[in-house]
């Protein structure tokens, strides 16, 4: 549901919107604008630009890609606004981010040590599960085109996070997701929803202690230097679904849509290729830069995470549907 605010806010997209399809077609080229969050030097956003080369390509010059990274154009719940009205033709949100979209389903993504792994989390985004997740989003105006990874999160703050009392008032910053927000909670921390591209100030002034994220993206958003300690405890999983406008994408010529797709198979395996490696950089790097003390729990420690938050799976069973949840864990055990 749309705010008045959000509304205004909006209100040259709409514009825009309105008039889509026509002179979307009527000009020389197919303009996509591909909106996202985070910095170009990430995996997302090497992706997106990988992406952008290959669909002017295959397209024969068609289409143009236009990738507006670092929240230029939207911030987090507006960009999934804009993509609904048509202002953009394609995103790439969080699975953590689509509960406000009232797809609660993809929330089972952020559960705590739901994956074990890459490999683990690959037989839900790769298979039949995945697929369905994605299916759930046309309801919504959107086609999901594809899951690109990001990677597991680390806990940063100003004190050490060792054990599950460490977060005991915290304020966290944290994703739009229900489910993190649970297992905030579960920690006694304080959780606080904020759009990414407020994170960094928050944190530099104290209108938050700490946040979660992959390294990649604590690092190309220079967290690391308001962040005095850091604890890899890798308890959950952040990565994408590349999203598009279901009316745009459907209108779009046949020939040109077969040469998206192809662009889209081959960023997509691009960005899960260089995911890992990615996040081991940013990690290596910013234990290098050493302002944030790096900690890795131990086994001890991790058992003591798991423990703490075991009751999170089921407490939002009903959120995110027990079937959803025993479907991810049943293709996880494959
Ligand atoms: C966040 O808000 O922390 C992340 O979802 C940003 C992103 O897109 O990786």
């Amino acid at each position: 549901m749309l705010t008045r605010r959000s509304l205004a806010a909006l209100a040259g997209a709409t514009a825009l919107a309105l008039t889509m399809a026509a002179p979307a077609f009527a000009q020389d080229k197919i303009i996509i604008k591909f909106s996202h969050v985070v910095a170009p030097d990430t995996p997302k956003g090497k992706a997106a630009a990988r992406f952008e080369e290959l669909a002017e390509l295959y397209t024969n010059g068609a289409v143009d890609i236009e990738v507006y990274p670092n929240s230029q154009l939207y911030k987090d719940k507006e960009e999934m606004e804009a993509l609904q009205l048509g202002a953009v033709q394609m995103l790439a949100p969080s699975l953590a981010k689509f509960g406000p979209l009232g797809v609660r389903e993809f929330e089972v993504f952020d559960l705590p040590f739901i994956f074990a792994d890459y490999d683990a989390l690959r037989k839900v985004t790769q298979g039949e599960v995945g697929a369905g997740l994605l299916a759930k989003l046309e309801d919504k105006g959107i086609s999901g085109l594809a899951y690109w990874d990001n990677g597991f999160k680390i806990m940063s703050a100003n004190s050490p996070l060792k054990s599950p009392d460490d977060f005991l008032g915290l304020k966290m910053r944290i994703q739009s997701s229900k489910v993190i927000e649970a297992y905030m909670n579960k920690l006694g921390a304080v959780p606080q929803v904020m759009a990414f591209s407020e994170v960094y100030q928050a944190l530099q002034t104290g209108v938050v202690d700490g946040t979660e994220n992959p390294p990649s993206n604590m690092y190309t958003q220079k967290m690391n230097e308001v962040q005095d300690h850091a604890t890899v405890s890798n308890h959950g999983y952040l990565g994408y679904a590349v999203i598009v406008n279901k009316q745009f994408w459907d209108g779009l010529p046949e020939d040109v849509r077969v040469g998206l797709d192809k662009a889209m198979l081959e960023a997509t395996e691009y960005a899960n290729s260089i995911a890992k490696d990615d996040n081991d950089q940013a990690l290596a790097a910013m234990e290098a830069a050493g302002t944030t003390e790096f900690y890795t729990l131990t086994d001890e420690e991790r058992a003591a995470w798991m423990e703490a938050l075991a009751p999170v799976n089921e407490e939002m069973a009903e959120r995110i549907g027990a079937e959803t949840i025993a479907a991810v864990e049943a293709a996880v055990s494959q």
